[in-house]
């Protein structure tokens, strides 16, 4: 049997993921070791291997089959745009990706202003204002602390997640408007879906039990 292989993403995700993936009998001791450096871990018994890459990768390895699955956010999936298949929404990591900004930038979406957009996502933010509200925004590719970008005077508006919405509030921001929900999700190469079909297949059936149990 060949190794069926997992890409995590480093992060928020990765934790959670791995305690799904144990209370369906499938463990990685060597990976809750967190002062290794190792890069990954394998299941002999179940012939399984996982590693963990940035986020916005996991969708490149298993787009190009180095990884057979992965475990990823929606928002990724949709900045990313890879060839996969989206088979699960795992249900956890739920949040929104949002227009953000001070209350006084409302007016400016209101009336499709010229504006400035601060995001990490910038294929997101283009879609959501060229092709669903028929905008023309200018937009300013981040890597973090996106909600720094209209306090300083960056741009008028922000499009990020908000989970519990601190950050926000903290920084004196609002949600102005909603992109869309999001949450962990399981994609799969599109190859080793058919090549591999059985063993996926009932992976997808075993956390799907143990998801509607809760
Ligand atoms: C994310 C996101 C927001 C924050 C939202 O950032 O970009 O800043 O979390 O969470 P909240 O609504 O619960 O406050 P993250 O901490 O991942 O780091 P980043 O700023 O480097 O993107």
């Amino acid at each position: 049997m060949r190794y069926l292989t997992f890409a995590l993403g480093k992060g928020r995700l990765a934790k959670t993921t791995l305690e799904l993936f144990e209370k369906i009998g499938i463990t990685c001791e060597e990976m809750k070791d967190k002062d290794s450096r190792k890069l990954i871990f394998v299941n002999e018994d179940l012939k399984l291997r996982f590693f963990l890459s940035k986020g916005p990768d996991v969708p490149t390895y298993v787009e190009y089959g180095a990884a057979d699955i992965g475990i990823v956010g929606r928002d990724t999936i949709l900045e990313e745009g890879r060839k996969l298949y989206e088979v699960m929404d795992l249900g956890f990591g739920k949040c929104r990706m949002c227009v953000c900004g001070p209350e006084s930038a409302a007016e400016l979406l209101k009336h499709n202003q010229l504006i400035r957009v601060a995001t990490k996502y910038p294929n997101i933010a283009r879609d959501y204002f060229h092709n669903k509200k028929h905008q023309t925004v200018e937009i300013i590719k981040l890597n973090g602390s996106i909600e720094l970008a209209p306090i300083v005077g960056l741009s008028e508006v922000i499009v990020d997640i908000v989970e519990t919405g601190s950050t926000l509030k903290e920084n004196g921001l609002k949600v102005l408007e909603e992109v869309c929900p999001l949450s962990a999700r399981m994609v799969v190469n599109q190859v080793s879906m058919k090549m591999e079909n059985e063993r996926i297949t009932r992976l997808i059936r075993d956390l799907r039990a143990v998801i509607t149990e809760k």
